[in-house]
Parts: C-alpha cells; sequence; structure tokens
C-alpha cells in the first residue's frame, strides 16, 4: 500500500514545538491507524537559523517564512512561536492559501480571534486553537462540541500555573508572596519576567477565549478585569485559613440577564468548593451548564508535553477533516452580541482587612461610611489590637464594585483610617 503522508510545517520549536515534534514521532506507527495517514513535519520556521537544536532534523530549518507558505504540498502549519506579530500575519496568510492553522498563540486568540476565525470562515479551513487554553486540558473542544447542547451560565477556572503554585506556597508553608514568587521562578514555573502572570493579564486572556466560545458572543481581553496577587500576603492567607477559606486567583465569566461580567482577580474561595484542591502549577475550569449541570476539567496547564498533547489532539483532527474533505465544518460560534456588564455595576462581596486607631466610636464612624455608600457589613472581626492601632477584619454582603470603591475611598481619607491592608472578593456563587 502507498504510503500516504500529510506534511505540515512548524512555525517555532522551542518548549512547545519542541514536545510537538518528539510527539509526532513517537506516535509514527499510530497515525496510519487513527487518521488513515502518516504526519510529516517537512518545515520548521524558526526565528535563529544558527542556534544549535538536538535531535532536529537541520535539513528541515528555515527562516524563511515564504518557502512554507509558497509549497503548496504543506498542508498543515502549526503555529508555535508566540506574540503577536509576526504570528498574526503569518496565519492570515496561510488561512487565505488554504493552509489548516493549528495555534497554542492565546494573546493572538484573546485578540484577534474573530478576524482570524472569520478567515479561516471565508476560505473554509480549519483554525484550531485547544492549547491556547489550559495547556493540555481539554476544554475548547469540549464546550465547542461536547456541551454545545447547554446554555452555560458560568465558566471559571485556574487557568494560571504559576500563580497557582504560589498561592499553593504561600498557603501551605506560610511564604510571603516574594519568597514564593522566587521559588517559582528558580523551579521554572515563571518566567524571567512574570508581569503577564501575577498580574493576571495572562489568566485574563484565556478566560477571554472561554467566555467567547461558553457564551456565543465575543469577549475580548479589554472586557476583562483583571488584577493579580502582587498585594496577597500570608497574613491574608492566615485569614483565609481561619474562614475555611483558599486564596485563588480566579477568572470567572457570568452570562447574566442585564450582560456579560467577566473579570480574573483573587477570591476567597471556601475550602469545599471542586477549585478549592486544584494544588501546586495544576489548573482547571469548572463550568455550569443548564444540561449538565457542574461540570470540572482539570491537569496541567502549561510545559513541554502537555501541551503539546493539545496541539497533537488538534493537528490529528485538521488531518482527519482533510482525510474526510470536511475541513472548516466547525468554525466560530460566536453568534449573539450580548453586552459586556462594566465591572463597576458586578455586586461581589468583600474581605477587607483594614489598619485603625484603636479609640471608642471607630467602628460606628466606619459602619456610617459604608452605609451612606449602601455597604452591608455581614462580619466585623477585631484583631491584634496594640496600644494605639487596631486590625479590623470586616466581610460585606454583595455590593456593587464602585459602591466598595466609593466607600474605601472615603474610609482611606479618615483621620481613624491608617491603611486598607487588603480588600478581597468572596467568591460564593452568584
Ligand atoms: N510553554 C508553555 O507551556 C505553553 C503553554 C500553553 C501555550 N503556550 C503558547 O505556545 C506558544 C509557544 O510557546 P513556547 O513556550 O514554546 O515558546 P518558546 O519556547 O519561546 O519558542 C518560540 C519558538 O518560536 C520561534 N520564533 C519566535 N519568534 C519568531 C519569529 N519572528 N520568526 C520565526 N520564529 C520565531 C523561536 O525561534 P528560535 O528557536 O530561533 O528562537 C522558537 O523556536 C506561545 O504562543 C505560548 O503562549 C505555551
Amino acid at each position: 500500500m502507498e504510503n500516504k503522508k500529510i506534511k505540515i510545517a512548524l512555525l517555532g520549536i522551542g518548549t512547545v514545538g519542541g514536545g510537538v515534534y518528539k510527539l509526532i514521532k513517537k506516535r509514527k506507527d499510530m497515525m496510519e491507524n487513527l487518521i488513515g495517514t502518516q504526519l510529516e513535519v517537512s518545515k520548521i520556521l524558526v526565528h535563529n537559523k544558527r542556534k544549535k537544536r538536538e535531535g532536529i532534523d537541520e535539513a528541515l530549518i528555515t527562516d524563511d517564512w515564504k518557502e512554507i507558505l509558497e509549497d503548496k504540498e504543506i498542508r498543515i502549519v502549526v503555529e508555535l512561536m508566540g506574540g503577536i506579530e509576526p504570528a498574526k500575519t503569518m496565519i492570515l496568510e496561510a488561512l487565505k492559501a488554504g493552509k489548516q492553522v493549528v495555534t497554542a498563540n492565546k494573546d493572538l486568540l484573546a485578540e484577534y480571534g474573530q478576524e482570524l476565525l472569520e478567515t479561516a470562515a471565508e476560505n473554509r479551513v480549519d483554525l484550531m486553537f485547544e492549547a491556547a487554553v489550559a495547556g493540555g486540558i481539554p476544554i475548547i473542544r469540549p464546550l465547542k462540541q461536547c456541551l454545545a447542547g447547554n446554555e452555560i451560565t458560568e465558566i471559571m477556572g485556574i487557568v494560571n500555573g504559576t500563580t497557582n503554585f504560589i498561592l499553593t506556597k504561600m498557603f501551605e508553608e506560610g511564604m510571603e508572596f516574594e519568597d514564593a514568587l522566587a521559588m517559582a521562578t528558580k523551579l521554572g514555573y515563571a518566567e524571567a519576567d512574570p508581569t503577564a502572570d501575577i498580574k493576571g493579564y495572562d489568566a485574563g486572556r484565556k478566560v477571554a477565549i472561554m467566555a467567547s466560545i461558553a457564551f456565543h458572543s465575543r469577549v475580548r481581553f479589554a472586557d476583562v478585569y483583571t488584577e493579580g496577587i502582587t498585594k496577597i500576603s500570608a497574613k491574608d492567607i492566615a485569614y483565609a485559613k481561619e474562614l475555611d477559606c483558599v486564596i485563588k486567583l480566579l477568572g470567572i465569566a457570568h452570562n447574566t440577564q442585564d450582560g456579560i461580567e467577566v473579570g480574573v482577580y483573587p477570591v476567597m474561595l471556601d475550602k469545599g468548593h471542586p477549585l478549592a484542591s486544584v494544588r501546586d502549577s495544576f489548573n482547571a475550569v469548572y463550568v455550569e451548564g443548564d444540561a449538565v449541570g457542574d461540570a470540572m476539567f482539570y491537569g496541567r496547564g502549561a510545559g513541554e508535553f502537555p501541551t503539546a498533547s493539545a496541539v497533537m489532539g488538534d493537528l490529528i483532527e485538521t488531518a482527519r477533516n482533510l482525510e474526510s474533505g470536511c475541513s472548516g465544518r466547525i468554525g466560530c460560534t460566536c453568534y449573539k452580541q450580548i453586552p459586556i456588564k462594566p465591572f463597576e455595576e458586578v455586586k461581589n462581596s468583600f474581605f477587607l482587612r483594614i489598619q485603625v486607631k484603636n479609640e471608642p466610636g471607630v467602628l460606628a464612624r466606619i459602619a456610617n461610611v459604608f452605609g451612606s455608600h449602601k455597604v452591608s457589613i455581614a462580619r466585623v472581626v477585631q484583631k491584634n489590637s496594640k496600644n494605639k492601632s487596631a486590625e479590623l477584619v470586616i466581610v460585606t454582603e454583595k455590593v456593587k464594585e464602585y459602591h466598595m470603591q466609593d466607600a474605601l475611598d472615603e474610609l482611606e481619607g479618615m483621620d481613624i483610617t491608617e491603611s486598607v491592608c487588603s480588600v478581597i472578593r468572596e467568591y460564593d456563587g452568584r
């Protein structure tokens, strides 16, 4: 029998590209049975052609994109370079040339997903991106296919392994943020510049992509309120324990009657919630559908082989579609235009830690300020009174974000307030 082959090109052979290259080799014998054809890497685009790359066939390496674009035999382009440009231009050119595209690029999808998916649809080709959200965890295809019969009202998750590792170390070993970050960097969980992780931008991009697919309406990264974990202290974690909670950086999206609420921020989460037990660098996504009920997806959100696993799944699906002549079958699913609710209008309950002067009448004055901004207090605990200073822990009822912010602004200007040390939202469902 003739040995059939589908030729593919890898754009980038770093962490993920290297994993995909190795997996394609390792699974060579399976492909014939799975797809009815072989997958062959015929070109690899890199930035620096002179770099030594162990285990990679040097003859495949090129730094000339046109060599790939103009090669009619290359039918699938796998973009694993990252960043916006030149990845965006290359993907658009590949789609217009009738090539199928697989990518792991969340930055690009969160910003230009619509344009890319529309171009894929116009050219009746596949654009797949399972690895762009939560690495090895299947979530894009489950949302688009397995859960397609549901109306999804909520999707939330721990979608950044670096911050989950840091918060786990703070919770389990009592470490301060800076020490836990240093440990994450040393162990290779955090990048040299960890800004995108610790400020919540990375998680924000993933949540934008997930929410778009879950609610069938475009959510862009700019729509996502983002707040990172840099202000969380060991003291906050100790209070979380007292309240039977953990602190997690959650991406949360709700489809409500008056618009989509979407944000990434640290949350006091009840220990009994399934996401509370997601430790270390693991990720998990929790979905609420009207038919399925609650469903949770758990696993490795990054790394060479977990991410390559997701890319391989897309590659195999794309190759199957090519073999059956049905490419471009599942395109953009954003057929609605649901407004994004301004985050100031979203209601949350808050955990506040405030350092105040230790004198009579302080509590009454704080309650008065909160009351005048429609903030109801659920619990107050006075801790660690030392001479002239006292620490107050206040948990509020649900209140609109802007009312809370106004109350905090007024509180910060008062003579009794020494500092507002922590403002952390509580998750208590909707
Ligand atoms: N790493 C993960 O765990 C993970 C998880 C999920 C998703 N992702 C996504 O996967 C993608 C790849 O990430 P990575 O960690 O594998 O990146 P990486 O290790 O930095 O590798 C990037 C590769 O792309 C090549 N490249 C970069 N810019 C290029 C350009 N302008 N022209 C040609 N080649 C270029 C580099 O070439 P040289 O080798 O010559 O420098 C390198 O081979 C990103 O979109 C990332 O967000 C990564």
